[in-house]
């Protein structure tokens, strides 16, 4: 077990703790991607292990789906399960419409499937992930490597009459090469420091030829989950206007390090 947690992750655990509290015997999971998605499928399996919960989840990554599999969550298929009943993902923004900017970890795609296809939808973060405006955090979108210097610029000209602050636009790399997503395809980053309409901005880039999605997630998100460091959880359910805030003891069990020694 690690000697001790940064405050981060702390907050990133706790999140995911209380999360896990909302999956049911039976269900049917979308199983996030990233490091506060990774604390979530190490506490999924700490309830699988300790109290017998049957679920399966759907990874929305092949880094998710093999800490699944490390950590026996049973893993299927989006189309073997065509349906889920609940997914728990981090994001890399949300503001208080909870709509997100996700895709930090190039697995917007995926993300973007998966938790469409569920009845509800809880994302899971640390206080720093809040903002009241999206767009600090460079929006991803995940684009065909096929022309896509000729779909980089037609989203540069498409930005010009966009309501946003700036229009930097950045292929992320892996090293020396572009970075390949899951689908291997390339992730554009839009560096807009402020963006004005998401609706807008998400339609009109899903129009843009060899643009496949973007990171934005508009009407998706239900619930959100905030941890921080010194125990504090507050759970913001957008469809009821509810908000809990609660305290939560950290008592992470020495199993739940399992796959980090
Ligand atoms: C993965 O593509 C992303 O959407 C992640 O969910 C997001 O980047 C949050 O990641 P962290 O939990 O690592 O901050």
């Amino acid at each position: 077990m690690p000697a001790e947690l940064s405050p981060i992750d702390k907050a990133k655990f706790l999140a995911a703790k209380r999360a896990t509290d909302f999956v049911e015997d039976g269900m049917k999971l979308g199983l996030g991607t990233g490091s506060t998605a990774a604390w979530m499928v190490r506490c999924l399996a700490e309830r699988i292990r300790e109290e017998g919960l049957r679920v399966v989840g759907v990874p929305t990554s092949s880094r998710t789906a093999q800490l699944a599999t490390q950590l026996g969550v049973p893993i299927s298929t989006l189309d073997e399960v065509k349906w889920l009943d609940l997914t728990i993902d981090g994001a890399d923004e949300f503001d208080p419409n909870l709509a997100l900017i996700k895709g930090g970890g190039a697995a917007l795609l995926q993300e973007k499937i998966v938790a469409t296809a569920s009845d509800q939808m809880i994302v899971i973060a640390d206080a720093a992930k809040e903002v009241a405006q999206l767009g600090a955090f460079p929006l991803p979108i995940e684009v065909i490597p096929f022309g896509w210097q000729t779909t980089k610029a037609l989203v540069e000209e498409t930005l010009v009459s966009l309501d946003v602050m700036n229009r930097d636009v950045s292929l992320r790399m892996n090293g020396p090469a572009p970075l390949l997503t899951d689908e291997s395809n390339y992730i554009l980053d839009l560096h807009l420091k402020r963006i004005g309409n998401p609706r807008q901005l998400s339609l009109v880039l899903n129009q843009i030829p060899g643009v496949v999605e973007n990171g934005l997630f508009i009407d998706i998100c239900d619930i959100v989950v905030i941890g921080h460091p010194d125990g504090r959880v507050v759970v913001k359910d957008i469809n009821t206007g509810s908000v809990e805030d609660d305290r939560m003891e950290f008592a992470p069990s020495a199993n739940i390090f399992a796959d980090m020694d």
